[in-house]
C-alpha cells in the first residue's frame, strides 16, 4: 500500500513538472519589434531606442533596412520604448511601444513601416502596414506616462 501512495505522489509530482515545464511558453510571450525604414529610396534614416532600463543605441538604417529587437512586457502593463527619428534636417519622437497601447493589437508582431508623415503599424489582419500614427508632439510623449516620459526623454537625450 505505501508503495502504490509513493508511486501515486511520484505520478503526480511528474504530471505536475511536465505542466510546469509546458506552460513556460505561456509565460514568456516577447514581443518582437521592427523598425523598417519606409522613407525613401536613397534616404537613411537615424534611430535611437530606450526604455528607462535598456539603450537600444543609435543604428543607421538604409530605405527598407530594419533594426528589431526583442523584450518582454512588464507584470505591471507599464512597458515603454521610446525613440528619436531623424535623418536630412528632420528629427521626431515616437513611442514604439506603450503597453497599455498595444497589448492586443501587436502581442507578438509589432512591425513598423516609418515615413516622413510617421510611423504605421503592421494590420495582422491584410499584412498592410496601415495602422498609422502621428510623431509625438514636441519632447514629449502623448500616449506615454505624460510628465514622467517627458522627464525620462529630458534625462537621457538632453538637448540633442
Ligand atoms: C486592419 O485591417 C482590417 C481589414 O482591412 C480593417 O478592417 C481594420 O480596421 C484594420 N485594423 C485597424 C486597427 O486599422
Ligand atoms: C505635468 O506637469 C505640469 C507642470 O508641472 C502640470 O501642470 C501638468 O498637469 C502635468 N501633467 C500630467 C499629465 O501630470
Amino acid at each position: 500500500m505505501i508503495s502504490l501512495d509513493r508511486f501515486l505522489f511520484s505520478f503526480v509530482l511528474l504530471v505536475f513538472l511536465v505542466h510546469l515545464c509546458d506552460g513556460r511558453s505561456h509565460f514568456e510571450s516577447k514581443v518582437d519589434l521592427k523598425i523598417i525604414n519606409g522613407l525613401d529610396a536613397g534616404t537613411d534614416l537615424n534611430i535611437h531606442c530606450k526604455s528607462k532600463e535598456d539603450d537600444l543605441g543609435a543604428h543607421v538604417l538604409g530605405f527598407e533596412q530594419f533594426f528589431e529587437f526583442h523584450f518582454k512586457p512588464n507584470i505591471w502593463g507599464t512597458t515603454l520604448y521610446f525613440c528619436r527619428f531623424w535623418w536630412n534636417s528632420e528629427s521626431h519622437w515616437f513611442d514604439i511601444y506603450v503597453q497599455k497601447r498595444d497589448l492586443g493589437r501587436c502581442d507578438k508582431q509589432c512591425w513598423w513601416w516609418v515615413r516622413a508623415a510617421g510611423p504605421c503599424l503592421l494590420n495582422d489582419t491584410n499584412g498592410a502596414y496601415d495602422i498609422c500614427a502621428n510623431w509625438n508632439v514636441g519632447g514629449s510623449s502623448q500616449e506615454g506616462t505624460g510628465n514622467d516620459t517627458a522627464r525620462i526623454y529630458n534625462e537621457i537625450f538632453g538637448g540633442q
